[in-house]
């Protein structure tokens, strides 16, 4: 795992933004595993102004996406089929039927589950996945629990995760009680992993996950056995890092760790 400490969050989203693009240019068809909520939306823009400047092509690209709302059809302006539209695929060239996000509204959404492995299966797995952090350590909608969920399943959102995206709706109780979300398995079967953390409410996340146990009360900390995984954070998000992880460092800008 490599550490990149970023000066705050534009740079975070720049250094994001170098990272995915190395890779577009490395494999025009690479499979790119997407993510959505306000951490990525910097990187985001960065790649848009990029292939606006004629220097990112994404005609070839394929991805999919890490989860969607159980309930929510991708017109809902708080699916995520919708958010990716808008913060990204709207403005590039992507071809959309190259996109996948598990479908919400299906009436049979373990049949969707299931699918939706087969979509990644058929890929050939993914090249690069992009992650953010909840602040319970969750990433794409894999809780804390007793387990690690190999394959796409549904699962019940925590109350401090749908807390946490009330924010997006106009009130607490229309924040869907269910998601589909690819699983852990699928997340540590990427060949790179990108996780981005920005902000103080990440702070214990991103310790827990880097430096704590590997357990599935922290799903994120699973990333530890992964063989190729870049965290960027910015400063408010490694202070426990700075305070705790014991690092020896010239500087809290750069790459501050590399295990
Ligand atoms: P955020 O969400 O980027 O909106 O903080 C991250 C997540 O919950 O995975």
């Amino acid at each position: 795992m490599k550490i990149y400490a970023a000066k705050d969050y534009n740079d975070l989203s720049r250094k994001a933004a170098n990272i995915i693009s190395a890779q577009i240019l490395l494999k025009p068809n690479a499979v790119l595993g997407l993510a959505t909520g306000s951490t990525p939306v910097g990187a985001y823009k960065q790649l848009i102004k990029w292939h606006e400047q004629g220097d990112l092509d994404f005609s070839r690209i394929l991805s999919v996406n890490l989860d969607e709302y159980k309930g929510l059809s991708g017109e809902h302006d708080q699916s995520y089929r919708y958010f990716m539209n808008h913060n990204l695929f709207d403005h590039v060239n992507i071809h959309k039927e190259n996109t996948n996000v598990p479908g919400g509204l299906s009436e049979d959404p373990e049949a969707e589950c299931r699918r939706y492995d087969q979509v990644i299966k058929d890929l050939g797995g993914i090249d690069l996945q992009l992650l953010g952090i909840g602040g319970n350590g969750h990433i794409g909608f894999n809780e804390p629990c007793e387990v690690f969920e190999k394959g796409t399943h549904v699962v019940t959102l925590t109350e401090e995760t749908r807390q946490s995206n009330a924010r997006f709706f106009q009130s607490i109780d229309e924040v869907p009680t269910h998601a589909l979300t690819m699983g852990i398995g699928s997340i540590m079967g990427a060949k790179k992993i990108l996780l981005l953390a920005s902000g103080a409410g990440k702070a214990q996340a991103v310790y827990d996950s880097c430096f704590g146990p590997v357990t599935p009360h922290v799903p994120a900390s699973v990333l530890q056995l992964h063989s190729d995984v870049v965290v960027i954070a910015d400063q408010d998000a490694l202070a426990l890092v700075k305070e705790k992880a014991g690092l020896f460092v010239e500087s809290w800008e750069g790459m501050i760790y590399d295990n």
